[in-house]
């Protein structure tokens, strides 16, 4: 047994740290042995490679520490000032105290920890385009010698906008849109490159382009550029140590050189305009020289945080070949974010333009009206003379179809391949089931995630808008935690939603703020409370205590700020002075608007109980008992206040839509003796409407949860598999590859939907992906002993489904489960990582004979009988692979 999967804060070898106890994080190998668990570890950092290799920890050796703790581990030995380089190694005990090898080793480095590490100064173009208006992009370079050898070098380096660093021509990273996206007015990320092999004795060159971004480009619907300043800058030091032991800082200053080449027009929404006629030859390369190139301009700090990189940078992460489907228009097959790379033959001076779409009108053009704003186009010209090879740098848009335009030739599927952009996170989850359909569903849901969770989690990548909105993000984010390690995702992104509270307490609509606009600051119900809900499922997810503790103080001014706009108790209330929200986004449910029929007021409240019940979770984990006792005071009071005013005597709900149901039942609301007629009203409603919901964003994801815990999964399996619109299988139906906006953003009877708001890769609805992970498969996780540390694997077999599997590689490992069901057995196969426990819940008849392996389950090694509860009989497990195998209900069979 190995400690495998090295982990610091996350990240994989970080480096320019910036968290100064870092938590540390490993894996155990699987094996066959059942119930293998750590019993002790002991972790090395050194502060070299050569030590680490003699097993000597200078900076901290933790000795054998007596824990089963393999997630968080806090560093806990020297300070570790700026530029401080960790190699760390660790080994572990297991369950018989038998010792591991040592881990390979992993390392870590910090960066600039203090303001005055930093001589560097910001550079900017002298031209800057206007609010409406853009310019050329600009280039930077400079030249500087080094005359010794180079033990190690270590570039810091940022930008307001974004930057492509490179020295002596080769750029530095793979990472695309750095440094991300933050309100660059109060926080801005730091990248950290060791770029030793790119120096060499003699003239050296840094370069640098810089793109409009998110900084000063267009961003979401508004008609002004510039939301946080008027044009890109650039901040980088270059930090050079030499083999006898001298050093050497080459910094971004008034030295420096800027110059416009061939990048005529970027923009994120706009696209790039490119002409390879003006392509500068070895402007980044030694000896360079030209006259239309002047000094950089000085420009001042705004006094924004610099901060380092706590989530993995958008990559290039997939490329997708195409098939012609018509003389100029390509299709990926696939709805993506990204971009395309051409490659083309033609005379010098030949423009060609790229307009990308995700769908085609019925006369096979491109379907561009629900691109709103965003003109979704990129535009090169060759210079002639052999093959051009071009991709855009500062740019993405949200398609399937590339058109290219202008291209004197017959245009060939080779010249046109897709490229998929989104941020660095490992796939860590699969569902697959006997429905093919549910399992392509499965795939847009991913696809849905892929496309949007591009630096921040934002709500469609196509349209002018792409904002990280609140709402669909926390809506989604326990689905996404499931297809991918979104952990360090998410804490980045909860640094964003902090910078973006109001002194006053609120929570924005969506974060980052656009300064600028200053828009929607107050993000209503089920929006703002992302704030709360986002980090708890993070929590969940991957027992992180650190994103609960950091933003408690945050978190805790939001419910402040609720309590102090309520009115009795009611969130929303029609009376008050405070915007109702946006209500149940996109229902079907027939109001007028885009919110649905549920009450604003309804909603609000529920939310308002929910978030001060999850207030007092996380005052518990953090060992608050008076604050948990406080918030669970105000969720009975929020509670009582919603019963007063939205339930009657007699269990009836003021407002009889499906969401006021599900929000009433998910959220615990009503008195304990109504909830079944409260569930009867929600299965009436459905079967009443042909077995189709009518919910929009905010009730959608909890509704087949509800129903489950409703004993209803029979009717939450109805609404998976229907396949007439409004459901979930409509879209798969039609050809969809990832998740839409709206249940109807294309039907047969009435074609596309308002191009106003009609994006087809909106994952909002995808929250069902939860549900097929949770409860199909029945992959959970016990919240008392979150991460799956203790998991719960409880699927719940429906729908005629005859087999249903998931896989989800945890903080621990891989937890899966698999069941089929033939003739009257169902038989589930599970695996539980090292170092974890389960308890399995096998569904079977009352009378049945449950068998693991070949013997009576209760006599099977390491398995220990719990007892029957609700239809499943129930074992506590250790690590191991497990086979159970029992007689079903007649009901349950296929
Ligand atoms: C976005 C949504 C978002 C909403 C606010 C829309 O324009 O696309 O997904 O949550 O505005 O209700």
């Amino acid at each position: 047994m190995k400690p495998f999967a090295l982990r610091c804060e996350y990240l994989t070898d970080p480096l320019g740290l910036d968290v100064l106890s870092p938590r540390l994080n490993w894996k155990l190998e699987p094996s066959d042995r059942r119930g293998v668990a750590q019993r002790a570890y002991q972790i090395l950092v050194a502060s070299s490679r050569e030590l680490l290799d003699h097993d000597r920890g200078n900076l901290w050796d933790s000795g054998q520490v007596e824990s089963d703790a393999s997630a968080h581990v806090h560093y806990a030995g020297a300070a570790l000032p700026s530029g401080t380089r960790c190699c760390w190694k660790l080994r572990v005990w297991d369950e018989a105290r038998t010792a591991s090898q040592w881990s390979d080793p992993a390392r870590w480095e910090m960066g600039l920890l203090q303001p005055s590490d930093w001589t560097a100064q910001w550079i900017a173009s002298p031209t800057a385009g206007g609010d409406q208006s853009m310019i050329p992009t600009p280039y930077f370079r400079k030249e500087f010698l080094i005359d010794r050898p180079v033990a190690g070098a270590r570039l810091h380096v940022t930008a307001r906008g974004l930057y492509e660093f490179s020295l002596n021509g080769q750029q530095v990273g793979k990472d695309i849109f750095t440094p991300g996206w933050t309100d660059y007015t109060k926080r801005i990320q730091v990248q950290t490159y060791d770029v030793t092999a790119f120096l060499h004795p003699g003239a050296n060159v840094a370069g640098a382009i810089l793109g409009d971004g998110w900084y000063c480009g267009y961003v979401g619907w508004f008609k002004e550029r510039q939301h946080y300043g008027e044009r890109p800058s650039l901040l980088a030091q270059l930090e050079i140590e030499f083999a006898d032991g001298e050093r050497a800082t080459i910094v971004s200053d008034g030295s420096w050189e800027t110059g416009a080449g061939p990048i005529l027009q970027s923009d994120m929404l706009m696209g790039e305009v490119y002409d390879a006629r003006r392509e500068m030859p070895g402007w980044d390369a030694a000896g360079f020289h030209s006259d239309d190139w002047c000094p950089a301009l000085i420009v001042p700090d705004d006094g924004a945080r610099r901060v380092g990189m706590r989530s993995e940078p958008v990559r290039r992460q997939l490329e997708i070949k195409t098939v012609s489907v018509s003389n100029s228009i390509f299709d990926l097959g696939q709805n993506i974010a990204g971009r395309v790379r051409i490659k083309l033959t033609a005379p010098a001076g030949t423009t060609v333009q790229l307009l990308h779409a995700e769908a085609l009108n019925p006369d096979g053009s491109l379907y561009a009206a629900n691109l709103r704003k965003a003109a979704a186009t990129d535009s090169y010209t060759c210079k002639g003379g052999g093959e051009e090879i071009w991709e855009p740098r500062f740019t993405f848009h949200g398609f399937r179809y590339v058109e290219l335009k202008g291209f004197p030739g017959e245009a060939t599927s080779d010249m046109v391949t897709g490229i998929a952009l989104y941020s660095g996170m490992d796939e860590t989850g699969r569902f697959e089931c006997s429905d093919e359909l549910v399992n392509q569903l499965q795939t847009n849901i991913q696809w849905g995630q892929r496309g949007n969770y591009l630096e921040v989690p934002t709500d469609c990548p196509q349209r002018d808008e792409r904002l990280g909105w609140m709402g669909d993000a926390q809506v989604f984010i326990r689905t996404g935690a499931f297809n991918f390690d979104v952990a360090a995702f998410f804490t980045k992104w909860q640094g964003d939603i902090a910078d973006a509270q109001a002194d006053s307490g609120e929570f924005p609509a969506a974060a980052p703020v656009m300064r600028r606009s200053n828009m929607l600051r107050e993000g209503g119900p089920a929006w703002a409370d992302a704030g709360v809900i986002c980090p708890w499922t993070v929590y969940l997810c991957y027992g992180d205590t650190a994103i609960l503790a950091g933003h408690y103080d945050s978190m805790r001014r939001f419910l402040g700020w609720i309590e102090s706009i309520a009115i009795d108790g009611i969130r929303s209330h029609p009376d008050g002075s405070v915007w109702g929200g946006f209500g149940d986004w996109l229902a079907l449910d027939g109001s007028p608007g885009k919110g649905g029929a549920t009450p604003n007021d309804l909603i609000g409240t529920a939310f308002y109980a929910y978030a001060a019940r999850l207030m007092g979770k996380i005052a518990a984990v953090l060992e608050k008992p008076g604050d948990a006792a406080e918030y669970e005071a105000l969720f009975k009071k929020v509670k009582a206040a919603y019963q007063r005013r939205f339930i009657t005597a007699d269990g009836l709900l003021a407002s009889a839509t499906q969401t006021a149901c599900v929000l009433t039942l998910q959220f615990d609301l009503a008195p304990e003796a109504m909830r079944p007629q409260i569930l009867k009203s929600l299965v009436s409603s459905i079967e009443r409407n042909d077995n189709k919901l009518s919910t929009g964003f905010v009730g959608a994801s909890y509704l087949p949860h509800v129903l489950t815990r409703g004993g209803r999964s029979d009717i939450a399996y109805k609404l998976l598999l229907q396949k007439n619109w409004p459901s979930w299988l409509y879209a798969v139906t039609q050809g969809a590859t990832t998740i839409w906006e709206r249940w109807d953003g294309w039907t047969k009877e009435k074609g596309f939907q308002d191009p106003e708001m009609n994006s087809f890769n909106h994952y909002a609805y995808g929250a069902i992906g939860e549900w097929l992970y949770a409860t199909v498969a029945g992959l959970d996780t016990d919240p008392a002993s979150p991460a799956y540390k203790h998991a719960i694997v409880k699927p719940q077999p429906g729908g005629g489904l005859t087999h249903a599997s998931a896989r989800l590689n945890t903080l621990y490992g891989e937890l899966a489960s698999r069941w089929d069901i033939q003739g009257e057995t169902l038989t589930l196969k599970v695996t539980v990582p090292p170092n974890t426990t389960a308890s399995i819940h096998v569904p079977a008849a009352q009378d049945a004979s449950v068998t693991e392996g070949c013997v009576p389950a209760a006599q099977a090694p390491g398995v220990e009988a719990l007892g029957w509860k609700n239809g499943a009989a129930v074992y506590r497990v250790g690590s191991g692979t497990y086979r159970f195998a029992a007689r079903q209900e007649p009901s349950r069979k296929t």
